[in-house]
């Protein structure tokens, strides 16, 4: 999710609680439990800042709190000083919010059908509208011509048409096994939606004729477990919350999986989420874990940092991996 805000208002007998998102503004009044679990996590922050307050207002973007004593708001210093604290609001918050599982929908991520359940109720909190900067600005810096190109889980696919408009590829693949998933990247290729919505050189006409570098683009709903047995192999691979996705257990796997479709010497480049959260998905992962992992099914490390550059709501949480495949 791509959040850019979120409130809290303590009123008799409930508390309001809004967030503000790319795609719009959705509240909620809280009672009994979930306005307890809110406000205990509101607690120390209400304190630090003003305990008389009785809103507190949290600017992600321009990293700023208001609360709702005149005067009263947190920014620079004082706001990273407090950003523990604010995390813990807004991740309360988001937890009641967002739309949790129904007792019968499929509960293992290894299952399609729980992410095409996810797809269908409108719970793609992942969704940033663009391709993730830090990836956009690796593939911006080695423009160099890729023969065949993999973005797997794919998404809505700004990542496959980021990597389409940047370099000069035979064919850029973007795999999902969400059907979901696969109808609304074809349908952003066709149109240009991506494009009126302001993602700017990502934005795409007919499948592949928006791939200004002249790349062909392929959609396919695949399990990437499976991709290691189909005949196709790539030397680029791209991974933006697809890994987080995945169940734990199953990350080595994924790894080798990797180590397969990539021709020796190929590249899988990955953000990787470290929000330091228990359960999933998204499942959070250390650095250390990634390049164990990989060096493991035969990559070399060829680049780490924390991304500068990451979307507010995971700032300082994304790592970008350049793996090798020997
Ligand atoms: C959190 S979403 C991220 C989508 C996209 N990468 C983005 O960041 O906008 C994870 C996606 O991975 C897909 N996915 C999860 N496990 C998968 C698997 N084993 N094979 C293919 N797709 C998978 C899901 O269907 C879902 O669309």
């Amino acid at each position: 999710m791509d959040l850019r805000s979120c409130k809290l208002r303590w009123a008799a007998g409930h508390v309001r609680a809004v967030v503000v998102d790319a795609g719009g503004e959705r509240g909620r009044d809280l009672e009994g439990a979930a306005a307890a679990r809110v406000l205990a996590a509101a607690e120390p922050l209400r304190v630090a800042l003003a305990a008389g307050a009785d809103a507190l207002s949290i600017d992600v973007g321009d990293r700023v709190v208001r609360a709702s004593v005149p005067g009263v708001r947190a920014d620079g210093a004082r706001f990273v000083a407090l950003e523990a604290e604010v995390r813990e609001v807004a991740r309360a918050i988001l937890n009641e919010l967002l739309p949790s599982r129904a007792a019968d929908e499929p509960a293992t991520p290894s299952d399609p059908a729980f992410w095409s359940m996810i797809w269908q109720t409108g719970r793609d909190g992942w969704e940033l509208g663009r391709a993730a900067p830090p990836l956009a600005r690796w593939v911006a810096a080695h423009p160099a011509r890729r023969a065949r190109a993999l973005v797997v889980g794919c998404g809505r696919g700004h990542e496959v048409r980021m990597l389409a408009q940047a370099v000069a590829a035979e064919v850029v693949v973007g795999v999902d096994f969400a059907p979901e998933a696969i109808e609304a990247a074809r349908a952003l290729t066709a149109d240009g939606t991506e494009a009126a919505a302001g993602a700017g050189a990502a934005g795409a006409g007919a499948a592949g004729a928006g791939a200004a570098a002249g790349s062909r683009i392929e959609f396919r709903q695949a399990d990437v477990f499976t991709l290691a047995a189909a005949p196709e192999r790539y030397d680029l691979a791209l991974e933006h919350t697809c890994f987080c996705a995945i169940a734990p257990e199953r990350r080595a796997e994924y790894a080798r999986v990797m180590q397969a479709v990539l021709v020796p010497g190929g590249r899988l480049v990955g953000l990787f989420w470290q929000h330091g959260r228990a359960g999933g998905p998204p499942f959070s992962v250390t650095r250390d874990e990634v390049e164990q992992l990989f060096v493991a099914a035969g990559f070399a490390v060829a680049g780490v940092e924390k991304a500068p550059d990451s979307v507010a709501s995971r700032a300082g949480q994304e790592w970008l991996i350049e793996l090798v495949r020997e």
